[in-house]
């Protein structure tokens, strides 16, 4: 770090006796609503948000998430209302996940290929009611395999890299047929997002974007996501093997180094606040389209202080989310969006 230069003409200039003291007066730009406003550097609009969604199958059309107060899950016709939402208050993106029923699930994840899946039904539909609202996916098993590993096992429980990915490419492709317009590699297997491009590209969905997690870490704040998507339950050990180890960060580097290469157009750092030196350190790297996740425990975490009444919700919700346009990053994938941008729209 370069020292901060301070300017004055003499030593004596500075004290008290001179009446002077200090030349530098750094509230006098914080006085006021009106210089706060001018001086601001970093600035938040509903235009930075991504709002992830989760989906059931059949006619309910809410169902609460136990650990994420103010999420639900909710059925096709819920998320296409949901959809329209998001356009009316300005957000670009959502991110549909699904809960996927207990018998549709199976040890290689079958399901995620198939093109009459909950995804891809939500996917079409919410595309042909809000055709401008950008949707991205998560291509993961995750959702869809019995033992909840985002890849298949071998006998001795090890993930297969290469058997997952060929998994993989058929998932993109059925939700790129069903429209999408963003494919979330968020796996960790090696080589997917190159793997992914050419399934694409060789398909004809040379314009689907590829938004990967890169630099992903396994988490102890995906709890209450496991919860919402029935795999907390179901999960065999952990994902040490393929996601990052939370003492890393040169490693991250080298993942989204690796990700650009093989055709990232967008990268992720997950979870978010207690990863913003490595949102810093990749958006300084790489200068490219950066986004962080404001996981399912960050959520919980303020929603739970806040109901409370041990934290002021808004106030820490847009603090939060302002950290990371701080850190860099371009936007935020956060289950406080429409609360976020309800309070943006109102400012
Ligand atoms: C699955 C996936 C996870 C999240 C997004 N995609 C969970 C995991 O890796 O176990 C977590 C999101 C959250 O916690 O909000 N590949």
């Amino acid at each position: 770090m370069k020292p901060i230069p301070i300017h004055r003409s003499d030593s004596q200039a500075n004290t008290p006796a001179a009446g002077m003291y200090p030349a530098v007066r750094m509230r006098r730009n914080r006085k006021a609503d009106w210089t706060r406003r001018l001086v601001a550097e970093t600035r938040l609009t509903t235009s930075d948000l991504i709002w992830p969604i989760f989906l059931i199958d059949g006619p309910q059309r809410r169902v609460p998430v136990e650990h994420m107060p103010g999420v639900d899950r909710v059925n096709i016709e819920q998320a296409v209302a949901d959809a329209e939402r998001a356009v009316a208050l300005n957000i670009p993106a959502i991110a549909p996940f699904p809960y996927v029923q207990k018998d549709l699930r199976d040890p290689t994840g079958s399901e995620a290929e198939r093109s009459t899946n909950l995804m891809c039904r939500a996917v079409d539909a919410i595309k042909r009611a809000v055709p401008h609202l950008g949707v991205i996916t998560d291509v993961a098993l995750d959702p869809y395999t019995s033992h909840g590993h985002d890849g298949v096992l071998d006998g001795n429980g090890v993930i297969l890299n290469d058997e997952t990915i060929a998994i993989l490419r058929r998932q993109a492709l059925s939700l790129a047929q069903a429209g999408v317009d963003c494919v979330a590699p968020s796996d960790m297997m090696d080589g997917r997002v190159g793997a992914i491009r050419r399934a694409l590209d060789t398909a004809g969905y040379d314009d689907v974007q590829i938004l990967s997690y890169a630099a992903k870490y396994a988490s102890g704040f995906y709890g209450p996501f496991r919860d919402a998507i029935g795999t907390n339950a179901t999960l065999i050990g952990d994902k040490r093997t393929y996601q990052m180890d939370p003492a890393n960060s040169d490693e991250a580097l080298r993942e989204v180094a690796l990700d650009i290469a093989e055709g990232a157009d967008m990268v992720m750092v997950k979870p978010g606040m207690p990863y913003l030196d490595i949102v810093r350190r990749v958006k300084d790297t790489f200068g490219m389209p950066t986004f962080a996740y404001q996981v399912s425990g960050e959520y919980a975490m303020l929603q739970a202080a806040a109901q409370n009444r041990w934290l002021d919700g808004d106030r820490v919700m847009m603090e939060s989310l302002m950290a990371f346009k701080r850190a860099g990053a371009d936007g935020v994938l956060t289950y406080f969006a429409p609360a976020a941008a309800k309070l943006l729209n109102a400012a």
